[in-house]
C-alpha cells in the first residue's frame, strides 16, 4: 500500500499554484447530467474523487473525452438512471446525481453513500427536500428507489439544518421542476455559488433573493457551455497554515482572497503577517504563534475542512488553545495520532483543548480521512527524521500533487509505492 515519508524540520518557502476546487467540481460535474449538450469544463483537479465522479457519470452512460486539460462531457445518450454501490461507498458526493436524474427522466436508483469515518452523515435531509418537489421514494437494501410520477414540480422549501449536499441537490433538481422552487436556509458555501454561476451560464434560471434563499423557476432545455471551476480554497488554507507552522514565507498563487477572509484573518491574529492581491495571498509565518479559541460554522464561519490542519498550527501556539467541532461529530480521529507525535490533545465532546509550545516527534502514522491525513503531512514537516505515513489513498482522495507542490517549497516528501 503507498505511503509518505516526511522528513523534518523544514521552513517552506517559494510559490505554490492552487489547483481547481474538488468540492465546486463535484456537484457541477453531476450537474452536467441536467444537459443533452456538449459542456466543457476547465480546472477540474486531477484528484481521486473527481476519477470516481467520471466514472460514475460514465456508469450513467455519460461520454466523457479528454482534451489537453479540458474535459468534454455529453450526455445525449446518457440513458441509465442506477448508480451502483461501488462508485458510491467512496465518495459521498455521489449522492449529488440523485437531483438531476430525477429532473431528467423522473426516476433514479442510487446507492447510498454508507459511513464514514468523520460521522454518520446521513442523507435524510436531500430525501426530505425532493419529496417536496413530487419524489416518491423508498430505502431498499442500501438503495434510494426514487421517482417522480408526475416529474418535479417546484414548491417551497425550508432545509431544517445548513447542508451543503443537500443544497446542491436540491438547486440542481430545481432546474428542471415546472414552475418556481424557493429554497431557504441555504448554505452558502463559494462552492455553491460556483455550481449556480455553472448553473445561469447553461441557461437555468436562478435567483439568490436573500442571503441564504434562492429562487429557480424550472426551464425545459439548457444549453452548451464551456466553464472553469473555481479555485480550492481549502487547498489555499492548508498551504497558508503550512507556511504560518514552519515560519516559512509563501506565495499562494490563483485564489480569490475574499472567499477565504476568515482563515486570513485567523491567521493574522495567530501571529502570521499576511499581504493580498487580486488573486495571490502572501505569507510570512512568525516565530510566536498566538493561542486563538475557534469553532467550525457553515461559510463564512471557519471551515470544518481546516479544522484538523488549524489543530496542528494550535499544538505550536504559547498558550492553551480550543476548538469546537459544530459540524461533523466524529471528526476528531486525527488527534490520537498528533498525540503519538507529542502534541497534548484532549476531547470531550465536541470540544478539543489542545496544549500550546509542542516540539512534534516523528513517528510511523495511519491517515484517517482526507482532511485527517493532511494535518499529519504538516505535524511531520515539523518533526525532526523520518515520519511515515501510511493509508495515503485518503490524501489523493483530495490534494492534487500535495508531495511535488511541498517538495517544491522546501519539504522532503517521498511517496514509496
Ligand atoms: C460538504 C463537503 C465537505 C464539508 C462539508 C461541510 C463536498 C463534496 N463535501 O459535505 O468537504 O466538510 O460540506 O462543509 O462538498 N446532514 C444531515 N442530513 C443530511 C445532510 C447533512 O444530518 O441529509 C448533516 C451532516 O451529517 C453534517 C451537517 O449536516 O453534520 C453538514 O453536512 P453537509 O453540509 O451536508 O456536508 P456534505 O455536503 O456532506
Amino acid at each position: 500500500m503507498k505511503k509518505l515519508e516526511v522528513f523534518g524540520v523544514v521552513k517552506l518557502k517559494g510559490q505554490i499554484t492552487i489547483s481547481g476546487s474538488k468540492n465546486a467540481s463535484l456537484p457541477i460535474l453531476a450537474a452536467t447530467l441536467l444537459s443533452n449538450k456538449k459542456i466543457s469544463l476547465n480546472n477540474l483537479p486531477k484528484v481521486k474523487d473527481i476519477e470516481t465522479m467520471i466514472s460514475l457519470l460514465k456508469s450513467l452512460g455519460s461520454i466523457v473525452e479528454y482534451n489537453k486539460k479540458t474535459i468534454n462531457i455529453k450526455n445525449n445518450k446518457q440513458v441509465k438512471t442506477f448508480a451502483s454501490y461501488s462508485l458510491v461507498k467512496t465518495m459521498r458526493a455521489g449522492i449529488l446525481v440523485l437531483g438531476p436524474l430525477l429532473a431528467k427522466f423522473g426516476k433514479a436508483k442510487v446507492s447510498l453513500p454508507g459511513g464514514c469515518a468523520i460521522g454518520t452523515r446521513p442523507v435524510d435531509i436531500h430525501l426530505e427536500a425532493l419529496s417536496k418537489l413530487g419524489v416518491k421514494y423508498k430505502i431498499i437494501q442500501g438503495y434510494v428507489h426514487a421517482n417522480a410520477p408526475k416529474g418535479l414540480i417546484g414548491a417551497n422549501i425550508k432545509f431544517p439544518k445548513i447542508s451543503v449536499g443537500a443544497t446542491e441537490n436540491l438547486i440542481i433538481a430545481a432546474c428542471l421542476a415546472k414552475g418556481k422552487t424557493i429554497l431557504s436556509n441555504c448554505a452558502i458555501e463559494p462552492e455553491i455559488k460556483d455550481l449556480v454561476n455553472f448553473l445561469k451560464k447553461m441557461g437555468c434560471n436562478i435567483k439568490w433573493t436573500t442571503k441564504r434563499t434562492i429562487k429557480i423557476k424550472g426551464v425545459n432545455t439548457v444549453n452548451e457551455l464551456d466553464y472553469k471551476v473555481m479555485a480550492d480554497r481549502i487547498e489555499a488554507g492548508t498551504y497558508l497554515i503550512a507556511a504560518a507552522l514552519t515560519e516559512g514565507n509563501l506565495k499562494i498563487r490563483g485564489i480569490n482572497p475574499k472567499i477565504i477572509n476568515t482563515e486570513i484573518n485567523i491567521l493574522k491574529k495567530i501571529g502570521a503577517k499576511i499581504t493580498q492581491k487580486k488573486n495571490e495571498i502572501v505569507i510570512q509565518g512568525s516565530k510566536k504563534i498566538k493561542n486563538i479559541n475557534i469553532k467550525t460554522a457553515p461559510y463564512p464561519g471557519f471551515p470544518t475542512d481546516l479544522q484538523a490542519q488549524m489543530m496542528v498550527l494550535l499544538c505550536k501556539a504559547n498558550k492553551k488553545s480550543y476548538i469546537r467541532e459544530e459540524i461533523f461529530e466524529n471528526r476528531f480521529m486525527h488527534v490520537a495520532e498528533l498525540n503519538r507525535m507529542g502534541a497534548k490533545i484532549s476531547i470531550k465532546g465536541n470540544k478539543a483543548t489542545i496544549q500550546g509550545n509542542i516540539k512534534f516527534k516523528a513517528a510511523e502514522l495511519m491517515a484517517t480521512d482526507l482532511r485527517a491525513s493532511v494535518s499529519l503531512i504538516l505535524a511531520a514537516i515539523t518533526s525532526k527524521g523520518k515520519s511515515i505515513i501510511n493509508r495515503i489513498y485518503h490524501l489523493d482522495r483530495g490534494y492534487e500533487d500535495i508531495e511535488k507542490k511541498l517538495n517544491k517549497v522546501g519539504a522532503k516528501i517521498k511517496r514509496i509505492n
